[in-house]
């Protein structure tokens, strides 16, 4: 059964409590991780989390996602709009994955609206804070179905 999902965050999102609370709700990143881990299990999926600071860790770290995970779903923060490696290194994963922002990007600076992962992502989800990761729970469970 495909079942195994690996969220993996990026830079600056270990310290969301301390970044702006009207784009990021003010939870604490472990906060988010335990609400993730609880949706996750209510879809019936089973999750494992990485987050780092440094692009070549993240970059490793989807070197290695399918030997242990069947699908993705990435916040990669702000390596996102320019981190050209990742998105290399998520082609060479092969895993379908789901890109989710919290806060609405499209609708923030403009050098937000620019995402180099998306047109490799079955759905891109921004905008619905925390609860933007059920849905895109929902959306990689639906392509793991299939
Ligand atoms: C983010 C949006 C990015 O623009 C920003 O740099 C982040 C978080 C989000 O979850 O809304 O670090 O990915």
């Amino acid at each position: 059964m495909r079942d195994r999902v690996a969220v993996l965050h990026g830079v600056n999102l270990a310290a969301l409590d301390r970044r702006p609370a009207q784009h990021y709700g003010g939870l604490t990143f472990t906060r988010l991780e335990q609400t993730v881990a609880g949706y996750a299990e209510a879809l019936g999926l089973t999750v494992r989390f990485f987050q780092s600071d440094f692009e070549g860790e993240y970059v490793q770290e989807l070197h290695k996602a399918p030997d242990y995970a069947d699908a993705l779903v990435l916040n990669p923060g702000a390596w996102t709009h320019y981190a050209w490696a990742i998105r290399d290194a998520l082609e060479i994963s092969g895993l379908p994955a789901v890109e989710v922002h919290l806060s609405d990007v499209g609708m923030r600076e403009r050098f937000r609206r620019e995402s180099v992962i998306r047109d490799l992502c079955v759905a891109t989800v921004a905008g619905q804070g925390v609860e933007g990761y059920r849905t895109a729970l929902e959306h990689v469970r639906e392509v793991l179905a299939t």
